[in-house]
């Protein structure tokens, strides 16, 4: 086979064959490709999009280009999230904890931040000491000593995708619904869980801007789920404004610490027992969400669940005094309170924005592999529907740069949008879908 010959056929529409797609990513994983010849195919499918087919066949390809983990010697059955990424999102260091408090072992493999959309290791690691890179070896020891581990991709797990997503990120081929479901599923695939919850995000936060457009992404992730065997759900949930009220990483732990000592705010309360629900239901554990919902609740109350946490954060090297007293975690040196400029209702909260500033400010990073700074960040003291008095504090922004904090304060000043009349706030979640 010749690539270019495979370039010119989804180039002009044409459908790929089973074998096709399997030489071209065995080519991307030998490195036996050129660049060149990958980024020409990447463009080619973002532009014709793929078949139904030809996106299963690629998911397969991906996800064994590297080691498929097999958890079953070390849990009897492994349950897993994933988010498609957001502004504010938390949810992983409340969920993990929560699942494992109500007596299923997790194992998840997180990723890191990109603009303005956060990562789950760049919060965590926030935690002095805390280290999120665990070969596959610690991964698989952790989960049968402790029941939790959360640790970054490992190399050899869907190598493919490491290629293609970087080549994407410079080449303007990041948002191909195939490109993106099959990234996130290969490696999905080839951690070796049992059973997925999604979590696809819709909004100005999130990849996906339209509820339609994520209901896609969501249909076609769970189609490759289905297709290797694993029982999915996919939540298709709110991006249009920050989860909970904290943006940036040591701010999320915080919060994240709030929720499980039994406080934190509302929604982000009711997003994680509504996904740990759906985990423990995959799991077999419990007979619906509703029946669940007391015993979730309990363990978030009584200290189960930040004892999950505790331990997750000990047996990675964490300190866990910072997480028992979160003033021990990073402080950002200046700390301003940001005035609502009118009066009225809140009638949007523009996640994108807020994300933008957050970033602004040094807690993401513009270009993978750049540091990042685990004190700053935005807190939010208003969302959709509530109601301001000018003057009342909007944000409080923690900076270490007075040049970023004038640039992050302009960029936020574009979050609220304003209405004379009371504002409903957008529902938590807009669908639910599973496979069966
Ligand atoms: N997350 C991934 O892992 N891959 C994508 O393409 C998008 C989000």
């Amino acid at each position: 086979m010749q690539a270019a010959d495979i370039i010119a056929r989804k180039r002009d529409g044409e459908e790929l064959t089973t074998e096709e797609i399997n030489w071209f990513i065995q080519g991307v994983t030998e490195d036996a490709l050129p660049d060149y010849q990958i980024a020409a195919w990447l463009m080619a499918v973002y532009i014709r999009g793929m078949s139904r087919r030809e996106t299963l066949d690629l998911a397969q390809a991906m996800a064994h280009s590297g080691a498929m983990l097999d958890l079953s010697g070390v849990v009897d059955f492994a349950v897993d999230k994933h988010s498609s990424g957001g502004v504010g999102d938390k949810t992983t260091l409340v969920v993990l904890p929560l699942v494992v408090a109500c007596g299923v072992p997790v194992g998840k493999m997180s990723g890191r931040g990109l603009g303005f959309s956060g990562g789950t290791l760049d919060k965590m690691e926030s935690i002095p000491g805390f280290r999120a890179e665990l070969t596959t070896q610690e991964f698989l020891d952790q989960l049968a000593k402790c029941g939790i581990v959360l640790s970054g991709q490992s190399a050899d797990l869907a190598p493919a995708d490491g290629k293609l997503y970087a080549l994407r990120d410079v080449t303007a081929t990041v948002g191909s619904l195939p490109l993106i479901a099959t990234s996130i599923m290969s490696k999905k695939l080839a951690a070796g869980a049992d059973a997925i919850v999604l979590d696809v995000k819709a909004g100005s936060g999130a990849f996906m801007s339209s509820v339609d457009e994520a209901r896609r992404l969501a249909g076609l992730m769970l189609d490759i789920g289905r297709m290797a065997g694993r029982k999915m759900v996919a939540l298709i949930s709110d991006m249009s404004q920050p989860l909970g009220r904290a943006v940036g990483n040591a701010l999320e732990v915080q919060e994240a610490i709030e929720t499980l000592h039994g406080g934190g705010p509302g929604d982000l309360v009711e997003h994680c027992l509504v996904t740990t629900g759906h985990m423990l239901r995959l799991a077999g554990v419990g007979e619906s969400l509703d029946a669940l919902m007391p015993a979730m609740r309990a363990k978030l109350q009584n200290g189960a669940a930040f004892a999950a946490f505790r331990t997750l954060v000990q047996a990675q090297g964490g300190d866990a005094a910072a997480v028992d007293d979160p003033d021990d975690l990073p402080r950002a040196g200046v700390v301003k309170a940001i005035p609502a400029p009118r009066r009225g209702y809140i009638a949007q909260m523009d996640a994108r924005a807020v994300g933008d500033a957050s970033m602004l400010l040094g807690a993401g990073r513009r270009r993978k592999g750049d540091p990042v700074d685990h004190a700053v960040g935005v807190v939010l003291h208003a969302k959709v529907g509530d109601y301001v008095e000018a003057g009342q504090p909007l944000f409080t922004v923690h900076a270490n740069d007075l040049d970023r904090l004038a640039e992050a304060e302009r960029r936020l000043m574009d979050a609220p949008a304003w209405h004379e009349e009371p504002v409903k706030a957008p529902p938590l979640f807009y669908d639910v879908l599973e496979v069966v």
